[in-house]
């Protein structure tokens, strides 16, 4: 293990408070004992095809289970089953159509309710407006929107007729964009004119136009209007979602899918600039997703009222928005805007207006709100509140017992749930009625979930830190990385045979409790984002003053992590911090715009001419730094020491 990581083992090791569930959640929880656990570890086979047969409605009954030729597996081959179709029409013909899908809150206060008789009409037409655009199965449709039911439509709609979608993260740049609707080769872009964000408009379409001047596969744009910003249409190509719809025929039957066709592509950032496809199918992904939000939050669909505070431009909103919960016929509030629009209580307000049971969000959320100090929950009656989740990135013990505290009122189960853009769905979590917490702990593997550590060599470790390893397919696993397989071989599956490697470093307590230590690679992670050095690298050097750039995620308090981006500039140039900080916005979005630059005449280098990030990393934590010996010229060092303690950083 690096040694900050065995740092972060030694600091959590003190960690003793346990929580176990009380009696009055156990009561009514679906889950009390060890029954999932004892039944999926006889047959994890046997036990995910019950899975699915009892959460889902199959079209047709598969003949495998699961066909393993590591690295590929398939699940529930020869089923099929139309994933739209479970998430509304046969909530609707069971009689719920009037069952409450979406509290849609818009930031500046407008409100929308979407029943699953709306979703289902609004999905249904929404199809054939993409069939009319002549979007057919095996297509990719991508999606820029901002939060609003217009995302989880334009997806359901896309899942319909069999195409795929590739969801782009509003806050990505117009290159971002492009460079996915490249890879993906998607024949048509929905988009909005622009969203609500800290009160004022965002605006997408002209950064989807952007866009499009380096795309060649697009021949159709949807454009919902929601900011009300003024947009260029271009004619023949670019439509109003409104007047669309207006003319689609209301009917698009459910058409089955095979098992296996491919539900998405959500790309996201590897240890290489460019970023990876990631793909999931049908069947096996939605028994995942709706198994884990069902089992892992506790979830009473007649009576709970759930939000996540993801977007649907991540992993979490596609898995824990749209697919899980409408699959489980699922209530839930959707919103907008940035937790601090109006006040510093948006999100408190919205719970106590909702009357919502189950929340779902990040720690670097958490952190924040903990800055804004515990007044702001206290302003509103949280006590709907019965579960709280945690995703994205470790969270810290102090975070987790705030969370408890001043959001659970002292008394909610805290699932703290592990998992990635490639695992689809939920790994490692408590099941909050039957799981004694520990905080700071995702806990254990869930049922059907092989998880383990090993050291660097492979073996299994049963104490302490290593490297966290899946050991056995599950039905949400990426089916690949889009147009390169053999990257997704090498990427998972190389650095341990027959295991996939996650990229995260882990500690097993001596009470076998798993503890995430975040990633071992050169991913960073920001506010629960995942993004490479080597893509800011990139979009620095690609500022003409740029000679070199070097960049590491330092430990940050409310971020989890801060990029911190060390710059040569060509020489005799000379540039601000800002501009190039402004740049990797433009090039990138401005989630990966670095927290601080360090401009330095020279990188430090082993002599075989490495860049030495982790001693970066030590410079940037301003850490003492161990052996320098290996390094070309150690002078470097001390340099940029002495100006890593001089400079304030630009934030
Ligand atoms: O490092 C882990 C961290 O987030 C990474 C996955 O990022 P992404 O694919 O963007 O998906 C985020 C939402 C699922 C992981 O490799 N991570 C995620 N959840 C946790 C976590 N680290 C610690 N504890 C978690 N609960």
């Amino acid at each position: 293990m690096p040694t900050d990581d065995a740092q972060a083992i030694d600091a959590l090791g003190w960690e003793k408070r346990t929580f176990p569930p009380s009696a009055a959640f156990k009561r009514d929880a679906l889950v009390v004992d060890t029954h999932l656990y004892d039944d999926a570890a006889e047959d994890y086979h046997g036990f995910w095809a019950r899975q699915s047969a009892d959460l889902l409605a199959w079209s047709k009954d598969w003949s495998t289970i699961c066909e393993w030729e590591l690295p590929f597996a398939k699940w529930f081959v020869g089923g099929q089953l139309n994933v739209s179709y479970n998430c509304l029409d046969r909530h609707v013909i069971a009689g719920r159509g009037a069952k409450v899908a979406f509290h849609f809150e818009g930031e500046p206060g407008d409100t929308r309710t979407v029943t699953y008789a709306q979703l289902l009409d609004e999905t249904q037409r929404f199809a054939n407006v993409l069939k009319g655009l002549g979007v057919t199965k095996g297509d990719r449709v991508n999606i820029y929107l901002p939060m609003i039911p217009e995302a989880a439509i334009a997806m359901l709609a896309c899942a319909r007729i069999g195409a795929a979608h590739s969801v782009v993260f509003g806050g990505f740049s117009a290159q971002s964009l492009s460079d996915r609707i490249n890879d993906a080769e998607a024949k048509v872009l929905v988009t909005a004119d622009g969203g609500w964000r800290r009160g004022e408009v965002f605006p997408l379409k002209p950064t989807a136009d952007e866009a499009l001047i380096s795309t060649s596969t697009v021949t159709g744009v949807v454009v919902v209007r929601r900011g009300g910003n003024e947009v260029a249409m271009v004619e023949g190509r670019d439509h109003w979602y409104h007047e669309l719809m207006d003319t689609a025929a209301a009917e698009c039957p459910a058409e089955p899918m095979d098992s296996e066709q491919l539900l998405f592509l959500l790309y996201t950032s590897g240890t290489t600039g460019k970023p990876k496809g990631i793909m999931h199918t049908s069947g096996g992904y939605l028994t995942h997703v709706a198994f884990t939000h069902k089992y892992v939050f506790d979830l009473h669909a007649d009576t709970d009222v759930y939000w996540c505070t993801a977007d649907v431009g991540w992993v979490t909103g596609h898995s824990y928005i749209v697919y899980g919960p409408l699959a489980n016929g699922a209530t839930q509030v959707m919103y907008e805007g940035v937790p601090n629009h109006p006040g510093n209580d948006r999100i408190w307000e919205i719970v106590e207006k909702y009357g919502v049971t189950i929340f779902y969000t990040a720690p670097t959320a958490i952190r924040t709100y903990m800055k804004w100090g515990p007044q702001e929950p206290a302003k509103h009656d949280l006590s709907s509140l019965r579960v709280l989740g945690s995703v994205g990135e470790p969270i810290n013990p102090e975070a987790w017992m705030w969370y408890q505290e001043h959001i659970g009122g002292g008394t909610c189960p805290i699932v703290d749930t592990w998992w990635q853009t490639e695992t689809g769905g939920i790994m490692i979590s408590p099941l909050p009625g039957a799981t004694t917490t520990k905080p700071g702990s995702a806990t254990f593997p869930l049922p059907g979930i092989g998880a383990e550590l090993v050291d660097e060599n492979g073996a299994r470790v049963d104490a302490g830190g290593g490297y966290l390893t899946l050991t056995q397919p599950w039905p949400g696993m990426l089916r690949g990385i889009w147009g390169d397989q053999e990257r997704y071989r090498e990427t998972y599956w190389s650095r341990f045979p027959g295991r996939y490697f996650a990229g995260d470093g882990a500690k097993l307590d001596d009470d076998g409790y798993l503890w995430l230590l975040g990633r071992v690679d050169d991913v960073m992670n920001v506010s629960g984002h995942r993004i490479s050095t080597t893509e800011v690298e990139s979009a620095l050097v690609s500022h003409p003053s740029v000679a070199e750039a070097a960049v590491v995620g330092a430990t940050d308090p409310t971020t989890g992590q801060a990029i911190i981006a060390y710059v040569t500039l060509r020489g005799g140039l000379e540039v601000d911090a800002k501009v190039l900080r402004d740049h990797v916005a433009h090039e990138i979005g401005a989630i990966a715009k670095p927290k601080a630059i360090y401009f330095t005449p020279e990188l430090p280098k082993t002599r075989s001419g490495k860049i030495m990030r982790r001693l970066l990393r030590d410079v940037a934590e301003g850490r003492n730094l161990g052996d320098t010996s290996t390094l070309a010229d150690a002078t470097v060092v001390g340099e940029l020491q002495r100006r890593a303690a001089e400079e304030p950083s630009p934030d």
